[in-house]
């Protein structure tokens, strides 16, 4: 599969595509998922968010990627390393979503840790981050449960986030 990114015990993370759209809705159009976000997405948002996404593959070499089954190759939801500015800096993160259906399963703390490592190993990156709404206490936890911890309260996207981060100590 060119496609491919990396594997984990239960999970395939692979590059995103058009064909994606309807997957992808079963997370956009779940106003429950969709909360600290500043709306729900349509199709043709949903076909934005899949562009924005292949543009950052080839500006990047990264960007989020769809979390399958590794066995029954369902769709579970997306995680990958994404660009961000955070006060002027483009920082990587760790971002992730998931179908409602597979939360409280531990998929998003594994597929975010895989990407952590991939960041480190296979990147050489230094520092990752993860940008959090205050409120948001499931995704606070994850970034948790992957190593990181919180640095500082930006304001971004016209809300309080908080920047979470983690350090590659091996290359210190
Ligand atoms: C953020 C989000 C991915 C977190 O999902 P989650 O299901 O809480 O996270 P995990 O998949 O890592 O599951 C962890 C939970 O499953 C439990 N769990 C069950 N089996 C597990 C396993 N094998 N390994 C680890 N945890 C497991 C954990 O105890 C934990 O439950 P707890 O929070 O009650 O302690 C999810 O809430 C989501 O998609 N939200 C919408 C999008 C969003 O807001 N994204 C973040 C933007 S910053």
């Amino acid at each position: 599969m060119d496609n491919f990114i990396l594997s984990t015990e239960r999970l395939v993370l692979r590059k995103m595509n058009r064909d994606d759209m309807e997957s992808l809705l079963k997370i956009f159009a779940d106003h429950e998922a969709m909360k600290y976000y500043p709306s729900t997405k349509n199709e043709k948002q949903t076909i934005d968010w899949i562009e924005w996404t292949i543009n950052n593959y080839a500006k990047h070499g990264v960007g989020l990627w769809v979390v399958e089954d590794r066995v029954s190759g369902e769709f579970l939801g997306q995680c990958g390393i994404v660009p961000q500015e955070i006060d002027g800096i483009v920082e990587m993160e760790i971002g992730y979503l998931f179908v409602r259906r597979f939360w409280g399963t531990g998929y998003a703390t594994e597929a975010a840790l895989a990407c952590k490592n991939y960041g480190f190993e296979q990147m050489g990156l230094r520092k990752m981050v993860s940008l959090i709404d205050v409120n948001n206490l499931p995704s606070i936890k994850v970034a948790e449960r992957i190593g990181m911890k919180v640095e500082k309260t930006v304001h971004k996207w016209d809300k309080d986030v908080f920047v979470y981060s983690v350090s590659n100590h091996q290359e210190d």
